[in-house]
């Protein structure tokens, strides 16, 4: 399989907390990596690193082969790399089409691109995220479920290779967080992406990744298949709370 992304030795501190200490790993194009850990491990931090909020105190990320380690968070947009917010973020006086046509006409590198078209592309994946019926509704007045099919209609429209999900289920009721995994797998299906799913809900993410990595205290504890690390010793151990790494 083709290495998609590599990140090497990556570390952020804020003041003097580690947040992100010496990681290292990579994700293969067409794979579903799963990002596990406990709150406060890290896992936001790393994607805030890979998709440019911050930047890495050390180390280097290469996407596609290409250097992005000090690149700008548009830039790499434009690149192929998309992202969800675990809070959603949406534009609260934007209704749901404006903000996905925001989307489609400005995260990706096709500056030529008519109004029309984007609407009509932004249209086709509010349609495909369940939320048609909401195209004219003011983001302000989405609930938690639809803000989250927002969060990846918005992401899916700059057209990425790569996409990072933050804890998509949470806050969702079981039926809720059963479609959302539905969605995500469509979603590769039909676009063809990559997916870093991030989650601390070990079970679910067991289910869907094919591949787990796993962060603690900032440092990555684990890696390997499903079943390797729901039977690793020291990651029990950590999700149990006796694990000081
Ligand atoms: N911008 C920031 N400023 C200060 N501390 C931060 C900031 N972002 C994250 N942290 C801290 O870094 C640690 C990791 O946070 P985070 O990456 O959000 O964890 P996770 O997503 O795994 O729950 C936490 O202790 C958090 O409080
Ligand atoms: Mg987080």
């Amino acid at each position: 399989m083709n290495e998609i992304l590599k990140a090497s030795n990556l570390s952020k501190h804020f003041g003097g907390l580690m947040a992100i200490d010496d990681v290292s790993f990579s994700i293969y194009e067409g794979e579903t990596l799963g990002l596990m850990g406990p709150n406060g491990a890290g896992k936001t931090t790393l994607v805030n690193l890979i998709t440019g909020k911050y930047f890495t105190d050390t180390g280097s990320i290469q996407f596609m082969g290409k250097d992005i380690t000090r690149m700008a968070p548009y830039k790499r947009c434009k690149l192929g790399i998309s992202r969800t917010y675990q809070i959603p973020r949406p534009f609260p006086e934007l209704t749901a089409l404006s903000s996905v046509i925001v989307s489609a006409l400005y995260g990706k590198d096709r500056s030529n691109q008519s109004l029309d078209d984007a609407g009509y592309e932004a249209t086709h994946y509010l349609e495909f995220c369940g939320l048609f019926s909401k195209r004219n509704v003011l983001c302000k007045d989405l609930t938690l479920y639809e803000l989250r099919g927002l969060e990846l209609a918005r992401a899916l429209a700059t057209t990425p290779k790569l996409i990072f999900v933050d804890e998509v289920m949470a806050g969702l009721n079981p039926a809720e967080a059963t479609k959302a995994v539905r969605l995500l797998e469509r979603a590769k299906e039909e676009f063809g992406v990559t997916i870093l799913w991030i989650e601390h809900v070990m079970a679910a993410l067991m289910k869907a990744a094919n591949r787990v990595v796993v962060l603690h205290y900032g440092k990555k504890i684990a890696e390997g298949l499903p079943q390797e690390i729901a039977n690793d010793p020291l990651v029990i151990e950590c999700y149990l709370g006796s694990c000081h790494v």
